[in-house]
């Protein structure tokens, strides 16, 4: 091993795709959507930006989120929040530049998240290059690039989607002298996709973007591509036939990204945006979304169940989008007019929340800031077939204000601290983009993540559990449904089913409690285990399942088999990556998280024997050498059903071959799991994931870096080395290294409780030598 004193490690991640051989990750993934500008202010210029969010990817990383969702980020006049695009190769220079997009992907990769943006291939801006030389004369190149029409009496059966502000999809352009045809604002008028040059354009922009990193694509709007005389213009079959030629495009060229559709329509219509699985990966459930408040505020499952029994089931390499708010307004085109005038009167009792058919407001407020309706709805969305998108403050409960025009009022500052301005930015507070949130209930003096992180009641903490929880199980991403419809209609509950999963399901949407019977005899003989608390219940007989539920509860059980269960071996114990051991820590660590608990339990140092984790986590790992896939110091948080939560520090490397044959051998009390390869054809058998202390080359490594004082950088942790002379003077001596004795000797110390340090002790000439390595956050 080559090291010099000074040497920093980096991580050993190489920068850019390491997650290829996942190409369903997004089925598990949770999202989280962020607006820029209203994320964290890294220049103090009162405006959020990039690098702010690559600031707080620590945060993000910590909260557990898989994938980032940016709003456009792109050069643009901010008339409709950045979805009028003036360049689309340039990001705002509010925002920053390309290098710090490219900056903040290589950050977000490194922490095992993804990014994708949105992209509205459906408009510009009137500012736009295109459209000014469009606009500047008939035969202008660019003249085609638009929908001009001299009347404004075409495609008369297209609806009119921001009825607050405009009267009709056509407008006139004195400079021009015609019409011109747009969907949403004004200004922001639509391409012609029948142009083949605006086809090829903007497959060019997709391009450019997914070269750079990014992860995919919100595309904004894409049922509106193309207009066709005596249709009302949406989800036509040419658009269909673009955004397959676009997934072609994806695919053939980047095969790990994700396209997911914005399509505010209804089921049966959405579902052809999924094509055969050849056209978009992940479109939003759109009416799913105003029937999880019409439940609860009914306290009647039917229109959850009504409108996913309605819902086509769609190919297997496809996923919904589930979300409860976003950017803009919760959105009611997708309900009938009672129950449009329904949610008015429940939700939007100030006609001030109303905007176009919705209702412009943020979680929290709707649910009047109740915690017990805001966990109930959160925890509906992790549990139906979809991938949860959670929209940036909502899982600490922030506020909104409807003095704010447009959707301004769910867009504020992030609320970071109960500093100046929340922590977002440290600017002159009048500079803001955005006032903060000052409201007394919502005020962010006492709603911030700083507040929340140090309260493990909170609701972020809350929320943090639950993403956590999540993950632990492939039926919530990935698993069938089946409703059980118990009499009692305040009850919603059902089954995911994945594999072996079996994940059960029930939500009291009632304000007391209520009790129900469900019918469970498919499952008889098994045992539900609360997941929460790992708690076993009752096992269910042959009479149907009596389950007591307070006021808005929600319970996830699973329904397990004992006795049968094959016992969990190092053989059975297998996880599987595409190269290399390292992705199961900078990619899903998922895997590896499930079989850590087991082969904890086993380990003579583990101190928590008889009590059972809750949760395990990944909580960042720090490479010991510079090699790629050499040892690293690995930090995993425990979390209890009972009592304080425990960060362990578990030395892991991978061996394979000969040296892994060995290792079970001799040593398969050390042994994790056995590692599958399956895109590295020249590795046949699986190697081994063990824990290296005790072996020479991993105690050189370490004592090297203690004797040295270097500091080694990974995520989330750094650790540094701090010795005596006397320890150095040994080192110095011909000698070298003193036997990895004392590692063994001091397990506790070295793997143990608090898990902190690391410690070599030895004598030299007469001199007590020690030396330690420190790990901190
Ligand atoms: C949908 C976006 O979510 C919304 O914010 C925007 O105003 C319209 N598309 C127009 O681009």
């Amino acid at each position: 091993m080559t090291t010099h004193a000074d040497d920093q490690v980096e991580v050993g991640a190489e920068p850019g795709h390491w997650f290829e051989s996942e190409p369903l990750w997004f089925k598990r993934a949770v999202f989280y959507e962020i607006h820029t500008r209203g994320f964290f202010d890294s220049n103090d210029d009162g405006s959020g930006d990039l690098r702010g969010i690559t600031e707080k990817l620590d945060y993000l990383q910590w909260l557990g989120v898989d994938c980032i969702w940016l709003l456009p980020m792109y050069a643009s006049p901010l008339r409709d929040g950045g979805y009028d695009i003036s360049s689309f190769a340039d990001i705002h220079p509010d925002y920053g530049s390309v290098d710090d997009l490219a900056a903040l992907l290589e950050a977000a990769h490194r922490r095992g998240i993804r990014v994708i943006a949105d992209l509205v291939m459906n408009h510009t801006s009137v500012d736009h290059p295109w459209f000014q030389e469009s606009r500047s004369s008939p035969d202008s190149p660019k003249r085609d690039w638009y929908v001009w029409s001299d009347t404004d009496e075409c495609y008369a059966d297209a609806r009119i989607i921001f009825v607050d502000t405009e009267s009709s999809n056509w407008t006139w352009d004195p400079v021009a002298g015609a019409y011109y045809w747009h969907r949403f604002f004004a200004h922001q008028p639509d391409l012609n996709y029948e142009n083949p040059e605006v086809r090829d354009e903007m497959l060019a922009v997709l391009r450019f973007w997914l070269e750079l990193g990014l992860d995919g694509f919100r595309l904004d709007a894409v049922p509106y591509l193309f207009e066709r005389e005596g249709t009302n213009c949406e989800n036509l079959l040419e658009t269909h036939a673009y955004l397959k030629r676009v997934r072609e495009e994806v695919d053939t060229l980047y095969p790990d990204r994700v396209l997911l559709a914005e399509a505010n329509q209804w089921p049966s219509d959405v579902v052809h945006y999924f094509g055969d699985g050849d056209e978009c990966h992940m479109a939003f459930h759109f009416p799913l979304m105003p029937r999880m408040f019409m439940a609860l505020r009914r306290e009647d499952a039917t229109p959850i169940g009504e409108i996913l029994e309605q819902t086509p089931s769609i190919p297997g390499n496809c996923q919904w989008g589930l979300f409860l708010r976003n950017h803009d307004e919760l959105t009611l085109e997708m309900v009938t007019d009672d129950e449009r005038d329904y949610m008015y009167a429940e939700y939007a009792k100030d006609p001030r929340m109303k905007l176009n058919l919705g209702i412009r407001r943020r979680l929290a407020p709707l649910l009047d800031h109740g915690r017990a309706e805001i966990e109930l709805l959160t925890a509906i969305l992790f549990s139906l077939p979809g991938s949860p998108v959670l929209y940036y403050g909502d899982e600490i409960g922030m506020g909104d204000n409807v003095w704010l025009g447009d959707r301004n009022g769910v867009r504020t500052p992030m609320q970071w601290s109960a500093d100046r301005n929340a922590g977002f930015s440290r600017a002159n507070p009048q500079r803001l983009y955005l006032p903060v949130i000052i409201d007394s209930e919502y005020h962010h003096q006492a709603v911030n993540v700083e507040a929340q992180q140090h309260n493990r009641h909170s609701m972020l903490w809350w929320v943090k559990r639950l993403i956590g929880l999540r993950k632990q199980y492939r039926a919530f991403g990935q698993g069938s449904l089946e409703f059980l419809l118990p009499e009692n209609r305040k009850v919603l509950a059902f089954v995911r089913r994945f594999d072996d999963e079996r994940i059960l399901v029930l939500v009291n949407l009632s304000r007391f409690t209520q009790c129900a019977e469900v019918d469970l005899t498919d499952y008889e003989g098994m045992v539900p285990v609360e997941l929460f608390g790992r708690q076993d219940f009752p096992a269910v007989g042959a009479a149907p399942y009596f389950f007591t539920l307070s006021p808005h509860a929600f319970y996830w059980f699973a329904l397990e088999r004992r006795g049968a269960e094959p016992v969990e071996t190092t053989t059975t114990r297998e996880l599987r990556v595409a190269r290399s051991w390292t992705e199961l820590l900078e990619g899903d660590a998922t895997g590896l998280e499930r079989v850590l608990p087991a082969y904890l339990a086993s380990c003579r140092w583990f101190g928590a024997k008889s009590r059972r984790p809750a949760s395990t986590q990944i909580a960042g790992d720090v490479p010991l050498t510079r090699e790629p896939g050499g040892p690293r110091l690995t930090y995993v948080r425990l979390e209890y059903t009972e009592g304080e939560p425990e960060l362990y520090q578990l030395p892991l490397a991978e061996a394979r071959g000969e040296a892994a044959d060995r290792i079970e051998r001799e040593r398969p009390e050390a042994v994790v799991a056995r590692v599958r390869a399956t895109e590295a054809p020249e590795v046949e058998a699986p190697g081994v994931l063990y824990d290296p202390s005790g072996e020479r080359e991993f105690s050189e490594a370490l004592f090297d870096a203690i004797v040295r004082r270097r500091r080694l950088r990974g995520r989330g942790f750094e650790v540094s080395g701090t010795t005596t002379r006397a320890l150095r003077d040994l080192w110095n001596r011909a000698d070298g290294v003193p036997e990895p004795a004392p590692l063994r000797a001091e397990q506790s110390n070295t793997s143990g409780l608090g898990a902190t340090r690391t410690w070599f002790r030895g004598w030299t000439r007469g001199a007590r030598a020690t030396g330690w390595a420190r790990a901190s956050s």
